[in-house]
């Protein structure tokens, strides 16, 4: 895999990780991702903060078997009560996420399939925080085996291991006419957003284009049936088409505008 560095490599093999190596993360690999949280905290306005050899938080989840040697999580922490600051969360968060893929790592983001309140006695929450969401991360079990697969084996997997809503449903704001005449980037950067994680895998959010300003928004459709974290989903799915689309920034919010460069 070492020709594949990019992030969009990353996006091409990522998928939820369930089942993990008992091995613990190296100290080395440890300490290069806990500053990369604070790097990307800075960035953020969040508190996210890497736990390690916490199985109590997934006893659970381990024991009935939808989970496998869980151990570790990256605690998703930020000001509470700010609609921002969770959508941000998704955003960075996943930028994480991504850096661990490329390093070898399996993720899972995690909203039921874990101890909140375990996990919220292993983290420092300062006053005026919250806890929002976990990620497990770990090695992907078999792991040894795992990094000798090729990146298209790898990648063939990501497309073909769980349904996705079509280019026409993440679209569905547009006419055919509309999405024939869109730009490269915009097809490129939806069809990366299609490859994220979303809770439950309800997809939540949809794209347009607007050819007259040469702008894409993203939107939250309310009818996905994932209210809980769909503040958390359009982070994500921006952060993907962001990366899918190439150079470009989003305006944060349900209907926040993006400016390709
Ligand atoms: C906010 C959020 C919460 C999630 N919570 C859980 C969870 O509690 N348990 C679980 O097994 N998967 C959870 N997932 C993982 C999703 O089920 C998974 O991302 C989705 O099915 C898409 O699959 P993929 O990640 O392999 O592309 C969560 C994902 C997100 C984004």
């Amino acid at each position: 895999m070492a020709e594949h560095t990019q992030l969009i490599d990353a996006i091409d093999i990522r998928t939820a990780v369930r089942a993990y190596d008992a091995e613990p993360i190296d100290d080395d690999t440890a300490r290069q991702l806990a500053m990369t949280l604070d790097a990307v905290n800075t960035l953020a306005g969040l508190h996210m903060q890497l736990l390690c050899d916490k199985p109590d938080v997934f006893a659970e989840a381990n024991a009935s078997g939808h989970l496998k040697h869980a151990a570790n999580l990256i605690a998703i922490v930020g000001p509470a009560n700010d609609t921002e600051a969770k959508e941000r969360a998704g955003f960075y968060a996943e930028r994480v996420v991504l850096a661990a893929t490329l390093r070898g790592l399996g993720t899972l983001w995690v909203a039921g399939s874990w101890d909140r309140e375990a996990a919220a006695k292993h983290c420092r929450i300062a006053r005026g925080e919250e806890l929002y969401l976990g990620v497990v991360i770990g090695y992907p079990e078999h792991h040894a085996e795992h990094l000798s697969k090729s990146f298209e084996e790898l990648a063939e997997y990501q497309r073909t291991h769980r349904p996705t809503k079509s280019f026409e449903q993440f679209t569905a704001g547009m006419s055919d006419a509309a999405r024939a005449a869109a730009p490269d980037w915009f097809r490129a950067g939806v069809e990366a957003a299609m490859k994220a994680p979303s809770a439950m895998n309800r997809q939540p959010i949809t794209f347009t284009y607007n050819p007259n300003a040469d702008t894409a928004a993203a939107h939250i459709d309310t009818t996905a049936g994932d209210e809980h974290w769909a503040l958390n989903d359009l982070g994500i799915a921006k952060l993907h088409f962001q990366i899918g689309a190439g150079q470009g920034d989003w305006a944060w919010g349900d209907g926040g505008l993006f400016l390709h460069k």
